[in-house]
């Protein structure tokens, strides 16, 4: 097997103590998405949306790296062609050695001009949204939010990967949010085998190849060292 996409979502994180959006327990039955996780809300009510953002880069800075993101790390070592794309913003891949990281949604560590899209380096621990250096428009998360489009750049990284890829593989994501969750599909269309590791049941579950019910801390050393052996 040489090219593999992984497509990692929240449940990766969850043994990081980072908690998911849609579980029984997930951010999103605490908090509504559209007064935090839009730009509408982010126009409305800035410096809500600003501290909310600080404290999840708060808890993913604290969080470390769990066995599961170890082990895609160490897988992209040993396969010739591992494309990771991943949904989360907290950063826990790299921290874990993972190199080259798709990250479909942004990273909370990094901040964006709300009125230029372009990144900045800005003092981010204060309570109100920072002034852009260029601009002095409002400094926003450099995450991406519901009704924004991903980036050109990674949608066409992401999407040719799933298009060449073998096998993809599933990682702890509820595959409901578009258009990530449709990498799946085009990696099936393309002719690709489908996993799925969770320990719950997702859009996907029905129609995979190979299910693995488990957590991924758990899982992913074994799918790791069944795709490339480490050489004695
Ligand atoms: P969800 O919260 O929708 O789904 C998390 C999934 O992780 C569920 O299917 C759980 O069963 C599974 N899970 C829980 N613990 C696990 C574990 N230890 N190992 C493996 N799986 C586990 O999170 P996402 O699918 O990542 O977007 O959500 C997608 C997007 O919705 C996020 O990127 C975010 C959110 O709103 C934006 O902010 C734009």
């Amino acid at each position: 097997m040489e090219h593999v996409v992984v497509f990692t979502g929240a449940g990766i994180s969850a043994e990081s103590g980072l908690g998911t959006f849609r579980d029984a327990e997930g951010l999103w039955h605490r908090y509504n998405v559209y007064d935090l996780a839009t730009p509408e809300a982010f126009e409305r009510d800035p410096a809500t949306v600003w501290q909310w953002y600080r404290e999840r880069r708060r808890r993913a800075a604290e969080a470390e790296p769990n066995a599961g993101h170890r082990a895609l790390a160490e897988l992209e070592t040993r396969l010739p062609d591992l494309r990771l794309v991943t949904q989360n913003v907290d950063g826990l891949h790299q921290r874990a050695g993972h190199r080259d990281v798709i990250e479909f949604h942004g990273n909370v560590h990094a901040n964006r001009c709300h009125r230029e899209g372009r990144l900045v380096e800005v003092d981010d621990a204060t309570d109100a949204p920072p002034r852009c250096p260029r601009c002095g428009g409002p400094v926003r998360p450099g995450v991406v939010w519901f009704g924004e489009v991903i980036p050109r750049a990674v949608l066409a990284r992401a999407f040719a990967a799933a298009e060449a890829c073998e096998l993809l593989i599933a990682v702890g994501t509820s595959a409901q949010v578009y258009p990530a969750a449709g990498l799946a599909e085009i990696a099936r269309r393309h002719g690709a085998r489908i996993a799925e590791v969770n320990p719950g049941d997702t859009d996907l579950s029905a129609a995979v190849d190979i299910r693995i019910q488990a957590r991924a801390a758990e899982a992913l050393p074994q799918v790791a060292a069944r795709l490339a052996p480490e050489q004695p």
